[in-house]
């Protein structure tokens, strides 16, 4: 059984339990524009260390800007008028007999956009020309007590894990670091992206510092250092964890499965985002497609005038060539870029090996 979208809401509303905000889903569909050793973001023109899912406007490639992304003609989402590009790791999953690898099914990705923050008509669309990452590669464990409330905790905080669960009453889990179970009814990663801004840079050196999140994650206050209150990204990618269920043991194996930059802790997954929006639609969008717009309440994106919605089917149709020539499917002896296993709890070191033969 494969843990759908409309399955994932379910699992959302605990979340969105303000009535007083929000929001609209943007899917985009399990089949994606492309999958590949790329990132524009933190390697602009080169190969990635390791292997990404990549979302949104055909025009993604070892270099985007944002006029390059406006230009896509087409997107692989399910608002045709937005361009802009999601990306994160993929999972993979390590036979606990042979040790190879396999790609697991999925990493189709809901992008939330949620209007959170103390003040509706203050909440601003992201710039032209923006780009952000959530989360950290390096990551291992969890660093932060809960709760403290400092930015680097609050960016621990964003990043959960759901391990659904159908057989004899077992319990799921919903927490940080990955689950040591089965979770034979999907496995899904759920990142806040941050959603405050410094008011001046597109981007930073680490791609985070120009932005930071709000007092209470997914609302509240932002802090004086970055006083624009963006529209709030939850991303929620879902994995087909099911059908590797007779291949391992949980009572005996160790958990099997890692993320493509060697991570099978689950706390280096990240999400990145390069903005390829019109600044004007999404502003309007953000300021009249909420509550006061009836079925906006809900989630639906086909209740905003602003989108240009196109079907799931439209969205599988825009796919587009790798720019990277490498073996990224099937029984593999090493993760795509020769990515070595770093299971922390000390952060990991960036690995990335131009010369990996795969
Ligand atoms: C991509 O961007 C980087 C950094 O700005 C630049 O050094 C490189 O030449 C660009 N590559 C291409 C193919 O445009
Ligand atoms: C799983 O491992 C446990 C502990 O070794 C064992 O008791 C159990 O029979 C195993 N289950 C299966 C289905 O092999
Ligand atoms: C991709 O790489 C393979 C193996 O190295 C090679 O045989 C093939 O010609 C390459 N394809 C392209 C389009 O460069």
């Amino acid at each position: 059984m494969f843990f759908n979208a409309a399955a994932a809401v379910v699992a959302f509303t605990a979340l969105a339990a303000s009535p007083a905000h929000a929001f609209w889903r943007l899917s985009c569909d399990r089949t994606s524009l492309v999958r590949e050793r790329a990132d524009p973001i933190v390697n602009p023109g080169a190969k990635s260390g390791h292997l990404h899912v990549i979302h949104g406007g055909s025009n993604f490639n070892l270099n985007v800007t944002f006029d390059s992304l406006r230009a896509s003609s087409c997107t692989s989402c399910q608002i045709a008028n937005d361009k802009s590009n999601y990306w994160t790791p993929t999972l993979w999953f390590q036979d606990p007999k042979t040790k190879q690898f396999e790609p697991v099914d999925g990493g189709g990705i809901l992008v939330y956009y949620l209007q959170r923050g103390d003040n509706h008509d203050q909440i601003k669309s992201f710039p032209a020309g923006f780009r952000m990452i959530a989360g950290d590669m390096t990551l291992r464990a969890k660093k932060f007590k809960e709760g403290e409330g400092s930015q680097g905790e609050l960016r621990e905080r964003a990043l959960k894990w759901s391990c659904l669960r159908y057989t004899g009453g077992q319990t799921g889990y919903d927490g940080y670091g990955f689950p040591t179970t089965q979770c034979e009814a999907g496995f899904q990663a759920r990142i806040h992206m941050p959603n405050c801004w410094d008011g001046k840079n597109l981007d930073s050196a680490d791609h985070r510092s120009h932005v930071a999140y709000m007092s209470v994650l997914d609302n509240g206050k932002c802090p004086d250092t970055h006083p624009i209150n963006f529209i709030t990204m939850f991303f929620e990618q879902t994995w087909d964890t099911s059908k590797f269920v007779s291949r391992w043991n949980d009572s005996r194996d160790p958990w099997p499965f890692v993320w493509s930059h060697g991570d099978n802790t689950g706390y280096g997954y990240h999400g990145d985002f390069v903005m390829g929006w019109d600044v004007n639609t999404l502003q309007k969008a953000i300021l009249e497609c909420n509550n006061q717009t009836p079925g906006t309440a809900a989630g639906q994106a086909e209740a905003c005038p602003h989108f240009q919605m196109q079907s799931a089917d439209a969205g599988k149709a825009c796919t587009i060539k790798p720019h990277i020539n490498e073996t990224t499917d099937g029984t593999l002896a090493r993760l795509p870029g020769c990515n070595p296993i770093q299971k922390g709890p000390e952060n990991a070191t960036p690995y990335n090996d131009n010369n990996c033969p795969l």
